[in-house]
């Protein structure tokens, strides 16, 4: 059961239901994440893997962290790393991750919170689970996206912005069927908190059993679903999706997504990511935590991580959970 959520749906303003001549994005293709492990080795399924970037844009990669119940003494987090050109958007559905970076800032983000770091000109962080949770071990899942930056901006200062659980602007579906949390951009009107430098749309819909979506999409916008927890269909064509799979959908002015009648007992409604925004439309060039727009630049950011012009490690030690 996800952090953020109401008691009764009904009592949220609601999308408005799309109009009868707009067009229903088809899908284009549905995907399955494969499963692997991410920084200390926590578990991790790539929700774009396989996807041509072209369909992605303006987004570069995504990370579904967990779900995964921890024993005591086995959470993990990442170690210091560097990134440069881009933002990274992590959202903890369950659980709580203590960020810190080179330049001194750092945080907590737990149960709905989100922690937006605009990497720009670049910075080294590190991301670990709190002290107390190491001891107690518990639930964690959440999601780390990538959003990209044009060229214009891919040196901007690093930024930070920490969206508290409570921020999340809910609405309700039309019919009371879906809780809808704009966490960034904007639906129908209704803004989130996420100020964003490349226009996009984020959202956690939470979807009943049997219920039938119909959310409006910006048409400039792409459109891609990801789910992270039950199963339904998407499309007119209603095409089958579940845990794990995302689904890229092609033009239009809506999304439509219906929830099986039944899903399982530990996730008893249709969860979804879904996200969309303005193609940037430029040359990518992504190694590992860099993206660029060229392979000269990429090799640029390297040494200028080498040289430690991205900073340093803080020499004190981490006040939640020593991973040096
Ligand atoms: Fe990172």
């Amino acid at each position: 059961m996800p952090a953020v959520t109401v008691e009764n749906v009904l009592t949220l303003p609601r999308v408005t239901e799309p109009v009868a001549t707009a067009v229903s994005r088809a899908v284009r293709s549905v995907t399955t994440a494969p499963q692997g492990f991410e920084g200390e080795g926590f578990p991790v399924r790539r929700a774009f893997a396989g996807v041509d970037l072209a369909a992605l844009d303006p987004f570069i990669h995504m990370d579904q962290m967990g779900e995964v119940e921890y024993a005591p003494g086995e959470p993990k987090g990442t170690p210091w790393h560097p990134h440069r050109g881009f933002e990274t958007v992590t959202y903890i559905i369950d659980g709580t991750f203590v960020h810190r970076d080179s330049q001194g800032g750092g945080g907590v983000i737990s149960d709905g919170d989100t922690q937006w770091m605009t990497a720009g000109s670049g910075l080294l962080h590190i991301e670990v689970p709190p002290e107390e949770l190491v001891v107690s071990g518990g639930l964690f899942h959440g999601l780390q996206l990538w959003v990209n930056l044009p060229a214009s901006q891919k040196m901007s200062p690093p930024r930070y912005q920490d969206i508290r659980g409570g921020e999340v602007s809910l609405l309700s579906s039309p019919d009371g069927g879906a809780l809808v949390r704009v966490i960034a951009g904007e639906l129908d009107g209704h803004a989130g908190p996420g100020i964003t430098h490349t226009p996009i749309t984020v959202l956690h819909t939470t979807v009943a059993p049997g219920a039938h979506v119909r959310l409006p999409w910006d048409p400039g916008y792409n459109a891609l679903v990801y789910v992270l927890a039950g199963k339904g269909t998407v499309g007119p064509d209603r095409r089958p999706i579940r845990m794990g799979q995302l689904a890229v959908l092609g033009a239009g002015d809506l999304i439509e997504v219906t929830a099986d009648d039944s899903q399982e007992s530990r996730s008893p409604s249709l969860e979804l990511y879904v996200l969309g925004g303005r193609p940037i439309r430029e040359p990518v060039a992504a190694y590992g935590p860099f993206v660029m727009n060229t392979r000269a630049e990429l090799v640029q950011a390297f040494e200028d991580f080498q040289a430690g012009r991205l900073g340093t490690i803080p020499s004190e030690p981490h006040p939640g959970h020593d991973v040096l």
